[in-house]
């Protein structure tokens, strides 16, 4: 079998840390471009990994009929454009998460993916997360009972990435806390609960304890350092209560929140057993029975997630298998991010099953 021919577009944190090396580890993939609008980090990447060209413009890329599928690893405010010109050019694509700054955004995407045909995957990557996996089995298989509520904290004392970068400036971002973290925490209880059709959301987001920069305290900062010349206008800390056609979901995420102890759980509330999942690491699972109060720590083998979902991407080309990170899954956690911001704005509860509500 030939290998897929594959370009990086954005040459930053991620691409480095997780696709690209996922790339080169698979076998049936060859990395042709590195692209990256700062031309030294594309330079850096082809020199590093010993392969591909160093390009600034991705319009090369769309002109090269060997390309089959790219990686696109930019900015938020790039991914609707990028991807779109990409899947016009008859390329697949993998866009990091989120889908895009906006509901409609991410809309506009699904409908060129649904014209061109083209696969658009976003990098949901926890949906090829070993225990994440584990979670949604046992939910499927009633090991739960009735799974009623969700509830998610995403909460760290000082996260705050890049005071005044890409990541706090809402025209690149799209938002702050809710749409970089809360994506990942809503895409797994989506996920785990089966994509339930959201009904009615109403929700809080606040700027607090970024915005007056200059005295915003911190040891670490990823995405840094700060820069005091940027603008901070994104939610710092979002509370949310989401009613679906499965479970209800309740959400708390701060970048930053004066509290004691970091707290990245979700959660799963079922009538005969709960689970609480640690972002990113294992599972308990909590139950009761003949009087006995009862708590287990499954073990099992981690895989790579990143390596996970670079592989079944590169696999769903040749294949046509939809995954469960294509755009049309998707795009439920982007239209109830949208709608969180929207009730916070209005002070109200969104509703999609009554008139005037988001489409
Ligand atoms: N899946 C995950 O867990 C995960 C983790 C971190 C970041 N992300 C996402 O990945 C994306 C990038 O984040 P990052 O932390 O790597 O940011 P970054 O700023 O470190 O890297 C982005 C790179 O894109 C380049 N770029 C910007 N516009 C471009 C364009 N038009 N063409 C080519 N290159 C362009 C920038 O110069 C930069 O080098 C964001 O959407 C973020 O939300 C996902």
């Amino acid at each position: 079998m030939s290998k897929t021919i594959v370009a990086i577009i954005g040459c930053g944190t991620i691409a480095n840390s997780a696709p690209i090396p996922a790339y080169v580890a698979n076998p049936d993939a060859e990395i042709k471009y590195f692209c990256d609008i700062r031309k030294e980090r594309a330079e850096k990447a082809a020199d590093q990994y010993g392969c591909g060209e160093a390009i600034e413009d991705y319009r090369i890329i769309l002109e090269d009929p060997e390309v089959e599928a790219v990686s696109i690893c930019t900015p938020n405010n790039c991914h609707a454009l990028i991807a779109i010109d990409c899947m016009r050019a008859g390329k697949h694509v993998l866009c990091e998460k989120p889908a895009a700054r906006t509901y409609e955004e991410a809309l506009e995407m699904q409908k060129v993916q649904h014209e061109t045909g083209k696969t658009l995957n976003i990098g949901v990557v926890n949906r090829f997360n070993t225990g994440v996996n584990i979670i949604k089995k046992m939910i499927e298989e009633g090991e739960l009972g009735d799974l009623y509520h969700v509830y998610v904290s995403f909460r760290s004392h000082r996260s705050i990435p890049g005071l005044g970068g890409d990541f706090t400036n809402k025209a690149v971002a799209g938002g702050g806390a809710l749409i970089d973290w809360g994506v990942h925490f809503l895409d797994i209880v989506m996920y785990c609960a089966g994509d339930p059709d959201p009904k009615t959301v109403t929700g809080q987001t606040y700027s607090k304890l970024g915005k007056d920069m200059k005295n915003y305290s911190y040891i670490n900062m990823w995405a840094g350092p700060p820069n005091y010349e940027g603008t901070y206008d994104v939610d710092d800390f979002v509370t949310a209560m989401i009613r679906t056609a499965g479970p209800s979901i309740t959400v708390n995420g701060a970048w930053a929140q004066n509290i004691g102890v970091n707290e990245m759980y979700i959660d799963f509330l079922g009538d005969k057993a709960g689970i609480r999942l640690q972002y990113g690491a294992d599972f308990t699972i909590y139950s009761a029975k003949h009087g006995a109060l009862l708590e287990s720590n499954p073990k099992f083998a981690q895989t790579d997630q990143f390596q996970n979902e670079i592989d079944s991407f590169l696999s769903c080309i040749k294949s046509g298998e939809k995954l469960p990170s294509h755009i049309d899954t998707v795009i439920l956690t982007a239209k109830i991010i949208q709608a969180i911001y929207q009730s916070s704005e209005q002070r109200t509860e969104i509703s999609f099953v009554k008139e005037g509500a988001l489409a």
